[in-house]
């Protein structure tokens, strides 16, 4: 795929994640998610592709924009999958809480798995657990090779997981074996990216979430090097008989990397709506709205963060950016 794309598409997950953002702390999901799909939608017409969407908002009866085969972009340029989640982390946007992102995946025609939408089991890890780490193995015989892999002791450990009434006997478990663990409420696709990153403070995701969103995930950490296994987990013969459909002979095949999203060429796009572990959330000030995304590419391994003020009034005379009013880095 071209490069420029990925700039590109950094401004549909902007343009998304200004929206939604709106809506923060209103208790209103439904709301800010459609403004975020509103937004991505209109923002990816303007991008020079001929592109499919394999993972979005559900079928084309349940919704109105970005359903999955809906094409996309202006029909010239090459044929490409597009996976979206323009807000995920419905719950986190409304509650005013951290980790809500606006993300997409981008991969040539049949390379990402048209994941339906169902549980998928999950286990992620950074680039030094390539290798360490089985879906097959007991949660203890994983945690303890990573550690060894890691150098420090497996208390030093820290598990990302679902706050879910399911995945109790696998916290008691890491509980356990003394690893530290980090329960979220929503939105397990952020820390499957920084359970890639080695100074993130996360070391492994653990657990079931949506089937889309691991598809997702999966692009970023190919684009990381990370370690990422996975197995779709339909709960009826329908369900089994989709994953059939989308050509995965056995659904309870065990998924690798490479059979979430095939070959070396994808890209990883994200802005943040609400903080997260690498991201600052959506900045209102005065003229300009800040945002910050990160931008990936598996093909060159470039990681890029981009740090973007949006004029909302064209009339600003003397505004100054508020990401330089602001912070940090
Ligand atoms: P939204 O669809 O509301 O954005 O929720 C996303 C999410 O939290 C994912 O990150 C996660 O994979 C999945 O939902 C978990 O599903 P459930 O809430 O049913 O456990």
């Amino acid at each position: 795929m071209e490069r420029e794309l990925a700039l590109e598409f950094v401004r549909v997950t902007e343009a998304a994640a200004i929206q939604a953002g709106r809506l923060m702390g209103r208790g209103d999901k439904n709301g800010a998610d459609k403004l975020a799909v509103d937004a991505m939608r209109a923002m990816l017409d303007t991008v020079d592709i001929r592109g499919t969407v394999v993972i979005g908002e559900g079928e084309m009866d349940e919704a109105p924009m970005l359903y999955i085969g809906e094409e996309i972009g202006g029909g010239n340029g090459e044929p490409v999958d597009i996976a979206v989640d323009p807000l995920e982390g419905t719950n986190l946007v409304s509650k005013g809480l951290p980790g809500a992102i606006a993300v997409m995946a981008v991969a040539p025609r049949g390379h990402l798995l048209h994941a339906p939408d169902m549980y998928m089991e999950k286990i992620v890890t950074g680039p030094a657990g390539r290798g360490a780490i089985s879906l097959d193995a007991p949660i203890e015989d994983n945690l303890r090779a990573l550690a060894k892999r890691l150098e420090k002791p497996v208390e030093d450990l820290t598990a990302v997981i679902l706050d879910r009434e399911r995945h109790q006997e696998l916290i008691r478990r890491i509980r356990e074996t003394g690893a530290r663990i980090r329960l979220i409420s929503d939105g397990d696709v952020s820390p499957a990216l920084a359970a890639c990153v080695p100074d993130s403070g996360i070391d492994l995701l653990v657990g079931s979430g949506g089937a889309p969103e691991g598809v997702i995930a999966a692009a970023a950490v190919k684009c990381l090097g990370g370690e990422m296994q996975a197995r779709l987990l339909p709960e009826d013969a329908a369900q089994e008989q989709r994953v059939r459909d989308m050509g995965v002979s056995d659904p309870r095949q065990l998924l690798k990397l490479d059979d979430l999203v095939k070959g070396d060429d994808v890209l990883y796009v994200a802005t943040a709506i609400t903080d997260n572990d690498l991201l600052d959330g959506v900045h209102y000030g005065p003229q300009f709205c800040a945002t910050h995304s990160v931008v990936m590419r598996s093909l060159t391994g470039t990681v890029r963060f981009v740090r973007a003020d949006h004029q909302l009034n064209r009339k600003w005379p003397e505004g100054r950016p508020v990401t330089q009013l602001r912070r940090k880095n």
